[in-house]
C-alpha cells in the first residue's frame, strides 16, 4: 500500500482541479483494501476511481483512497457469451478497446467515455443507446461496514438513468473492486441513435463490424465533447430531466424547437437545449465556462477553481428553473 502526503488532485480528476489531499492511499490489490480497513485507520474522506465525475471544490483532509485494480481476463464463456471481469482500476476505454480487439461485443457505443471501470456501474454510464446495464453481469465490492466483499448481479444493482443503488443507499458504503461484463460473441449492432447513422455514412462504411461503431462514436465524441487532457470537464454535468407531456406541450408552445425524447409515460428533454436556449452555450468567465459545442458540459480552462464552477452550475439551475420550471439535477458528483 503506497501512501503520499499533501498530494495535488490535479493529475487526478478530469475537470483538472487543485485540490490538495492530506493523504493519499494506492489501493492496487484487494488485501490493500482489507489492510486498510482492518488497521485502526479513519474511514476515508473520499475514494477517488478515475476521477472522470467529480467536482471538487475544496481541500481533502484525512484520507483519500485511489483504486487502482488491475486486471482484464475472460472469467467463463457459454455458446453466446464472454464473461469478462476488470479491474475498477482499468480505464474504461482501454477496456473497450480491448473488448473491439478481442471480439467481444456490447461495450462499442461506449467508446471514448472518460473514467475507470470502478465507476462505470456507479451512475450506470450510458451513451449512443446503450448504457451499462444492458452489459453488466455482476460486480464485487468491499462493504466497508461489514469489512467484506459481496457480489452484485444485475438485479441488486437498481440501474437508472443515470442511477444506481452504489450512488443511493450504499454511498460511501461499498467500494466497487472489479466489474464482470456479459459480452457477446456474435454482435448485435445498435445504430438507433441518429448520429451513428449519419456518421457511419460519412465514412463510407458499407460492412458494419463493432470496431466500425466505435470508431463512429469516437468521432462524434471528439465533435463535439471536449478531451479532458486539453479542456477539463467531466462530460454532461446534468442530467436530461423528465418532465409530464403535458408540461412539455406548454413548453413547446413557447419554444417550438424545444428537443425531447418519450421516456414511458413522460417525456426526456435535452437539457443541453434548454441551457443553449437559455443563452449559455460559450459563456466563458475568466478560467471557465460552458462548452462552445455542447451546452451541457461544464469546463475549466485551466486556472478555474472548483468552487466558481459549481456557483456557475447554480446560476444555470436558477435560470433554467425560472424559464421552463424545470429543476435540472446533477449528474456530477460534488464535493464540497
Ligand atoms: N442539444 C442542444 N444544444 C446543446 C446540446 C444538445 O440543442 O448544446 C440538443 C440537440 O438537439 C441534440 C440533443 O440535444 O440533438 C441531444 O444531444 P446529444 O446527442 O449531444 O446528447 P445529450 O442529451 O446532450 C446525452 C448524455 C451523454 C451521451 C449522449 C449520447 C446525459 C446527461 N448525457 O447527452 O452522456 O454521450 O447523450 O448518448 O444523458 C455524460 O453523461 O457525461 C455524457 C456525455
Amino acid at each position: 500500500m503506497r501512501i503520499a502526503e499533501n498530494i495535488d488532485l490535479k493529475p487526478f480528476n478530469t475537470f483538472g482541479l487543485s485540490s490538495i489531499a492530506e493523504r493519499l492511499v494506492h489501493i492496487t490489490s484487494q488485501d490493500d483494501l482489507v489492510e486498510y480497513f482492518e488497521s485502526a485507520a479513519p474511514y476515508p474522506s473520499l475514494v477517488l476511481g478515475g476521477g472522470s465525475n467529480m467536482l471538487l471544490t475544496r481541500d481533502i483532509p484525512g484520507t483519500t483512497l485511489k483504486i487502482e485494480l488491475p486486471g482484464i481476463e475472460v472469467v467463463d464463456e457459454d455458446a453466446t457469451h464472454y464473461y469478462v471481469r476488470s479491474g475498477a482500476g482499468e480505464v474504461w476505454h482501454a477496456f473497450v478497446l480491448k473488448a473491439i480487439e478481442s471480439g467481444w461485443a456490447g461495450v462499442e457505443n461506449l467508446s471514448l467515455i472518460p473514467g475507470n471501470v470502478g465507476a462505470a456501474p456507479m451512475q450506470n454510464i450510458g451513451a449512443y443507446g446503450v448504457e451499462i446495464k444492458d452489459v453488466f453481469h455482476s460486480l464485487e465490492a468491499y462493504l466497508t461496514a461489514d469489512k467484506s466483499f459481496e457480489t452484485f448481479y444485475l438485479k441488486d444493482c437498481n440501474f437508472g438513468y443515470r442511477e444506481s443503488v452504489f450512488k443511493r443507499t450504499l454511498k460511501n458504503r461499498a467500494i466497487i473492486c472489479s466489474v464482470t461484463f456479459k459480452l457477446k460473441k456474435t454482435p448485435s449492432f445498435n445504430t438507433s441513435y441518429g448520429a451513428i447513422e449519419q456518421e457511419l455514412e460519412r465514412m463510407g462504411v458499407t460492412d458494419l463490424s463493432i470496431k466500425a461503431i466505435s470508431d463512429a462514436v469516437i468521432a462524434i465524441r471528439r465533435s463535439k465533447l471536449p478531451n479532458p487532457k486539453e479542456i477539463g470537464n467531466a462530460g454532461s454535468f446534468f442530467k436530461n430531466p423528465v418532465i409530464t407531456k403535458g408540461h412539455f406541450e406548454s413548453l413547446k408552445k413557447r419554444y417550438p424547437n424545444i428537443v425531447g425524447y418519450p421516456a414511458a409515460d413522460d417525456v426526456k428533454v435535452a437539457a443541453g437545449w434548454l441551457i443553449e436556449n437559455a443563452g449559455y452555450k460559450g459563456k466563458r468567465v475568466g478560467d471557465y465556462g460552458i462548452h462552445t459545442r455542447q451546452a451541457l458540459v461544464l469546463v475549466n480552462y485551466g486556472g478555474a477553481n472548483g468552487e466558481d464552477i459549481y456557483q456557475l452550475s447554480e446560476e444555470v439551475i436558477n435560470r433554467v428553473e425560472e424559464m421552463y420550471d424545470i429543476r435540472l439535477e446533477r449528474e456530477v458528483n460534488i464535493i464540497r
